[in-house]
């Protein structure tokens, strides 16, 4: 098992970094990218959006999808990813869970079965407050792969400030599961804001309970952690 931990007083050398290390897991050959969406990530995308990387011969894998949104719904993660990202650096091919798949399980085997074909050399990971990693909550399995979930009242807390009101936001979503998240061979784990603290530094500490799906990391054999929260303040 290898976590490395980076500490950054400034948010622009943390995305910095980050984009560094995309640029080398590229460069050592990656074809298959997970990516993940969120505010977290949104700084990167833009480094990303200006940097002279090309994706043209990659492929890419998101996360999750919210249900019930239509592509061109602006709150739809196919919509966020192509405003942050695709549009300007296309890849060869982009997959995303379909949020209007009539039947839930066909769609979540299809996902499934599509990451399995093929490997993620490197995942791009955020957080949530209640430490969920895609739209894995607490509790979910270890063991889980692409599945539909329901969102927890934190959850859509958290992303009501994203719609008019917390009622518009989605109950459910599509999610890859946690064990489709450790089969990537690199994870990046982007944290920032006290908010995210607590269940942070559950992982760095090494535990590893299904309370907190993020600390499902610390068995991953290259995880690189990127976080703005300096040791012991608060
Ligand atoms: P955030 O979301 O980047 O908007 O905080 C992170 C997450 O829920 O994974």
């Amino acid at each position: 098992m290898t976590m490395q931990i980076e500490r950054f007083e400034s948010k622009e050398v943390l995305y910095t970094r980050a984009l560094e290390i995309i640029k080398q897991v590229k460069a050592q050959g990656a074809t298959t990218f997970g990516l993940a969406t969120g505010g977290t990530m949104e700084p990167l995308y833009e480094k990303l959006r200006q940097s002279d990387i090309d994706f043209s011969d990659a492929i890419s894998f998101n996360l999750d999808e919210y249900v019930g949104l239509d592509v061109q719904h602006d709150q739809s993660y196919n919509y966020y990813m192509h405003k942050q990202l695709f549009d300007c650096k296309p890849f060869k091919m982009s997959y995303l869970p379909n949020g209007l798949a009539e039947n839930a399980e066909a769609e979540a085997n299809r996902y499934e079965q599509l990451l399995q074909q093929h490997e993620l050399d490197f995942q791009l990971l955020g957080i949530g407050v209640n430490g969920h990693i895609a739209f894995n909550e607490p509790g979910t399995s270890f063991a889980s792969e692409t599945h539909l979930v329901d969102l927890q009242p934190s959850t859509l807390e958290a992303n009501a400030r994203f719609f008019d009101s917390i009622e518009d936001v989605p109950k459910q979503a599509y999610t890859m599961g946690i064990q489709s998240i450790l089969r990537a061979k690199v994870i990046l784990l982007i944290a920032t804001g006290e908010k995210k603290r607590a269940v942070l530094e559950q992982v760095i500490a090494g535990e590893y309970t299904e309370n907190n799906p993020a600390t499902a990391l610390v068995k991953h054999n290259n995880v690189i952690i990127l976080t703005d929260l300096q040791e012991g303040e608060n």
